[in-house]
């Protein structure tokens, strides 16, 4: 029986759809390669499991990652960590989406961003002071008794020893006198030169406008900061051909939102299962204006999985990875719970990538 001879060629010289036959046909099983199956939610950190996914094959890839806002699933990461898993994660995507394709990241600024280097900022509540005695009431006494101190000051003008001290410093509107300030750290720039980087391209950015989180503003009623109320969303351009079909919404959509730069929909009703899920509405506009049915929508921070969700009802395929197991889980329920409208058939999905075999090229 004749033995089965090896190529004498470099497999990765030939154009890339023979290169597929020749691995699955040359492969000396050594090194046995499985690209991650489409319609799939897979459990792992996204660095390592995005080198998995075929190259050129991904339209959009749509997410919201930890926003480094003490959220549990984020406690592992400090404040550097989170830049380099977010910096590696684009940067891992540039092989993996298609050329002309996208991706879009939903973030937000960090709100309150502790800076040990800030100054103190010394609020003067005007509305809050429960005691008639001024600031140039304190000075004035302080000129005329030199020597005395806080609590004997506090005794002389009738007051307590704490607002002799808030006259003089202010009240640090964050209380605990200790603790260092905070300000905003703004993410955008930084978002811009990880992409970059990656080899892609700003495109657009919006903005989603939530409600606003008064509940959570501590700083509110004393200061002059706003209420977090909105989210961006930057959509990465990797350079090839663009499809642009405009019969991909109807006219009123265009007007309402697909050329508009702010989107207002409200925010998930109740983060009972998830900490912070972003609402349906947010990937299905991004998957409705960016891909065409049956392509790969991928969300490699995955959480409750409404990425697949949208995918699912939009009959596009999608590539889900989420760190934690009980997300993947509660994705995994949820998309085979009845409730969710499956407009994909099982037969009509394609097979995204079944077994492949890299070879090792021999010559
Ligand atoms: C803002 S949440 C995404 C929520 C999601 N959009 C939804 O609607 O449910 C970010 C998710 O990223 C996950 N995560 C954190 N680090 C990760 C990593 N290194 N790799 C993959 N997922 C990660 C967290 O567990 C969390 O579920």
């Amino acid at each position: 029986m004749a033995e089965h001879t090896l190529p004498t060629f470099k497999i990765d010289r030939l154009p890339k759809n023979l290169q597929k036959t020749f691995h699955a046909l040359y492969s000396n099983g050594s090194e046995l390669e499985t690209y991650l199956h489409a319609n799939e939610i897979y459990q792992g950190d996204a660095r390592e499991l995005l080198p998995k996914i075929e190259p050129n094959t991904v339209a959009v890839s749509v997410w919201s990652p930890p926003y480094f806002v003490g959220k549990e699933y984020e406690a592992y990461l400090t404040f550097e960590d989170w830049q380099n898993l977010l910096k590696s994660v684009i940067n891992l995507h540039f092989p993996i989406i298609k050329p002309g394709g996208f991706l879009v990241i939903n973030i937000a600024d960090i709100l309150v961003f502790r800076d040990p280097e800030m100054p103190r900022v010394q609020a003067d509540a005007v509305n809050k002071k429960r005691s008639s005695v001024t600031r140039e009431d304190v000075l004035s006494a302080m000129k005329k008794h030199p020597t005395y101190s806080r609590y004997q000051l506090a005794k002389l003008l009738n007051c307590s020893e704490q607002t002799i001290d808030r006259r003089l410093h202010g009240n640090n509107i964050r209380g605990g006198k200790h603790e260092p300030q905070t300000r905003v750290k703004i993410v955008g720039g930084m978002v811009e030169d990880w992409a970059l980087e990656a080899g892609f391209y700003p495109y657009d950015r919006r903005v989603w406008v939530k409600d606003a989180a008064w509940e959570n503003s501590r700083w509110a009623s004393l200061s002059y900061r706003s209420v977090d109320e909105f989210e961006y969303l930057y959509f990465f351009w990797k350079p090839g051909i663009t499809k642009f079909d405009r019969n991909r919404l109807s006219a009123a959509e265009w007007k309402e939102w697909g050329s508009r730069g702010v989107w207002e929909f409200p925010s998930v009703r109740a983060n009972d299962d998830h900490e912070a899920k972003f609402p349906l509405e947010l990937p299905k506009r991004v998957i409705r204006l960016l891909t065409d049915p049956d392509e790969i929508v991928l969300d490699c921070f995955m959480g409750s999985g409404t990425t697949a969700i949208a995918a699912i009802q939009e009959n596009r395929q999608y590539i889900g990875i989420e760190l934690e197991k009980q997300y993947v889980e509660l994705a995994k329920s949820k998309m085979k719970s009845g409730t969710q409208k499956r407009l994909i058939s099982e037969s009509k999905r394609k097979p995204y990538a079944t077994k492949s075999r890299r070879i090792t090229s021999k010559s």
